[in-house]
């Protein structure tokens, strides 16, 4: 097949962790017989500094005539403690979520038993952790009128949702939960706020459609106590765009790095796949930086593009660098390898089909990093 992805580098580590999603995806369609065509697009900082403007015209151009967006990270310091400023990186990530009406973001949590020892949590807490959420992305706080009083003093965001809004990522959800363990929990807060409750009636009636799956409602408050206490109770979370924003970043930490999770967008356009952690400027530039929530990601675009086995090959290859310790500094700080090196590990892996060596591990430590 031949494909066209959009590659936005963005800011910080951005650049040097998508840079081995390409490699990797490049050693998939060696492998599969694919060709893969890359254009790029700025966004973020680094189009601010270039162009003045966080998401020129020309990125969306590319994002929406390509098969799929693959993004590294936006963010820079200079902006963060800046409350004045007035173009920001984020800018341009939410202006896109929206052109691209990518109004569902999917974060699968997942753990590895090679990494549980990482984890707060205790082990036998994470047996069985496993889920996935669904998380709308272009309605609520984040989208909804701002206001600053003219003396500076008042402020406000409107947290607006309609009721088709919620529909769409809902059946989105509960389509997903059938091909899971067929369990969707409802996260809001809906003993407060009125868009919550909109969320709990709508959810309710769509659920009539789903029989299969079971549904219980949990408010949000509870469920970042649940994410820690009992996260494997958990397939499918539904929820509103703020509380996924903060449940997902709780989550991560169950895997024992933010720097594993890959992420999905998917809307009415062109889906987009990032990993969850942000531009982590302290280590831009400096090959340390831990590439597999990008190469996830990666491993998520192939899913989306109908190449589930490219996909599990992706996987497979993560697992395997983790269950040898092939791994960057977040998750060892002591012996660990380099965005690079993991790399260039990986597409080994890949081209190679050492099947053999990945569970019974033929593959020695050396044997492994001389490539
Ligand atoms: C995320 C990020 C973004 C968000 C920021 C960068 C605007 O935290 O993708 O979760 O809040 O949605
Ligand atoms: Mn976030």
């Amino acid at each position: 097949m031949e494909k066209k992805i959009a590659v936005i580098l963005g800011d910080g580590i951005g650049p040097e962790v998508t840079q081995q999603s390409i490699r990797v995806l490049n050693a998939i369609g060696q492998r599969y017989g694919h060709s893969f065509q890359y254009e790029y697009g700025l966004m973020g900082a680094v189009a601010i500094d270039q162009t003045g403007n966080p998401l020129p015209d020309e990125t969306i151009a590319i994002c929406l005539k390509s098969d799929a967006v693959l993004f590294g990270a936006i963010g820079d310091p200079k902006y963060d403690n800046d409350p004045t400023a007035k173009v920001r990186p984020e800018q341009g990530l939410l202006k896109l979520r929206k052109e691209l009406q990518l109004f569902a973001n999917i974060r699968p949590v997942s753990t590895y038993h090679a990494l549980q020892h990482l984890s707060p949590l205790k082990s036998k807490q994470l047996k069985g952790v496993d889920f996935v959420i669904f998380r709308e992305l272009t309605g609520g706080i984040y989208f909804g009128k701002k206001e600053l009083s003219e003396d500076k003093t008042r402020a406000s965001d409107d947290c607006v949702y309609t009721q088709p809004e919620i529909e769409r990522v809902a059946h989105l959800a509960f389509q997903y939960a059938q091909k899971r363990k067929r369990k969707l929990t409802l996260v809001d807060k809906a003993n407060v706020l009125e868009t919550s409750r909109l969320w709990r009636r709508v959810v309710q009636e769509i659920a009539a459609q789903y029989a299969d799956v079971a549904v219980d409602y949990m408010f949000v408050d509870n469920a970042a106590m649940q994410v820690i206490l009992n996260p494997a109770q958990f397939d499918v979370i539904l929820t509103e765009n703020m509380f996924g924003d903060i449940i997902s970043d709780e989550a991560s930490v169950l895997s024992g790095s933010l720097g594993l999770l890959p992420s999905a967008s998917v809307g009415n356009t062109t889906a987009l796949f990032e990993p969850i952690h942000g531009s982590y400027p302290q280590a831009a530039g400096k090959d340390i930086a831990n590439p597999l929530g990008s190469i996830l990601s990666a491993a998520m675009l192939l899913d989306h593009l109908q190449m589930q086995q490219e996909a599990q090959t992706v996987r497979d290859a993560v697992a395997w660098t983790l269950s040898h310790g092939f791994v960057a500094r977040d998750i060892d700080p002591v012996n660990n390898y380099a965005t690079s090196a993991i790399g260039d590990l990986i597409v080994d892996h890949i081209e190679r089909q050492r099947d053999g060596g990945r569970r019974n591990s033929n593959a020695s430590l050396n044997q492994s990093t001389i490539i």
